[in-house]
């Protein structure tokens, strides 16, 4: 017992709360089960979830209880479905090779604090296939023991796009996507109030990349004028992307396309009238130069006319001679 009670101090503070936390779980493990013997120990793994970030790192810290020197231990990282061997530390050669190929290249070994009995597995970039249940296990030449510990892999997907269509005479279909989402994102449609708004469909697809589409569908009523958000939501990281939409401005898109038409058309009538008196006018001018080019004939018609008439008084002249 005596024992114990030298390990208790270097649990402690300085630190914050983390240290208070680990002490008070240390503390709790103490009192509910029996110390263990000499060169005895418990592992204490994470005391939350490890949240990864895909394509970041998750560090997996483990610790001894009580803190010991770990230096000569081995010390594995195992997941456990599917059952693989993620990083083994150990004094002696260590045969990698059991190493699962999917973390090969990617685990790095902290043991900044192993002569405390602290270590950690850092894996960096975090994949999809990360997540699920791993157990850290130490090994002295005496003992061993394991803790396991939850690692939740997750990623937000981009702000999602509404679109907007008209659906029955009376109604709009407003539609909600949103990409890039690990695990199911949550998607919400919220009035200007706040209130929540039932979808008339949702579907959440998996895409090639194992990242989740989601697409929701709301039918709101014309008359309602109202405004809307669709919220999707990531569950572990209660992290929210949100778009909004006033209906009210989409009912003035949806006059001010109409508008759009109105003014084609008349600009169009506008055209075809311009063409046509512009037609007219060409057809009256051409008119007009051939009144012009026939009334010279008819002159010069009048005046041969005019010079046979001497001609016909000559000869009446000559008659009365
Ligand atoms: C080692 O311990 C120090 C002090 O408690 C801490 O700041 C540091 O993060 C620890 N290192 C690792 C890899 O856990």
């Amino acid at each position: 017992m005596g024992e114990q009670r030298s390990d208790i101090p270097p649990l402690g503070p300085p630190a914050g709360m983390q240290p208070l936390c680990v002490n008070f779980r240390t503390l709790l493990l103490l009192a509910l089960l029996p110390w263990p013997g000499a060169g005895q120990f418990y592992v204490i793994g994470p005391r939350a979830p490890v949240i990864g970030l895909v394509g970041e790192e998750a560090v997996l810290s483990c610790q001894l209880s009580p803190s010991m020197d770990a230096q000569n231990m081995e010390v594995k990282w195992y997941r456990n479905d599917p059952f693989g061997l993620v990083h083994h530390y150990s004094t002696s050669q260590v045969d990698m090779e059991q190493q699962m190929p999917e973390y090969q290249g990617r685990t790095e070994f902290l043991k900044e604090n192993i002569t405390k009995g602290h270590v950690a597995l850092r894996i960096r970039p975090i994949q999809l296939s990360d997540g699920g249940e791993y157990a850290c296990f130490f090994e002295s030449s005496t003992y061993y023991n394991d803790a396991t510990f939850q690692v939740l892999v997750t990623v937000s997907g981009r702000a999602p796009h509404i679109h907007i269509e008209p659906g029955n005479k009376k109604d709009f279909k407003v539609t909600c996507m949103s990409t890039g989402w690990y695990p199911e994102p949550e998607v919400q449609w919220r009035n200007h109030q706040g209130l929540h708004l039932a979808p008339g469909s949702e579907t959440k697809t998996m895409e090639g990349s194992g990242l989740f589409h989601v697409e929701s569908s709301l039918t709101v009523d014309k008359s309602s004028r109202a405004d809307v958000s669709c919220v999707v939501r990531n569950t572990i990281l209660n992290v929210e992307k949100e778009v909004h939409v006033s209906l009210a401005d989409s009912l003035f898109l949806e006059d001010f396309t109409w508008i759009v038409w109105l003014v084609v058309l008349l600009v169009l009538l506008v055209i075809s009238v311009t063409i046509c008196v512009l037609f007219l006018r060409v057809r009256k001018a051409k008119g007009k130069l051939q009144e012009e080019y026939g009334k010279p004939q008819e002159e010069n018609e009048k005046l041969t006319a005019v010079e046979c008439k001497p001609q016909e008084k000559n000869e009446k002249l000559t008659a009365v001679e």
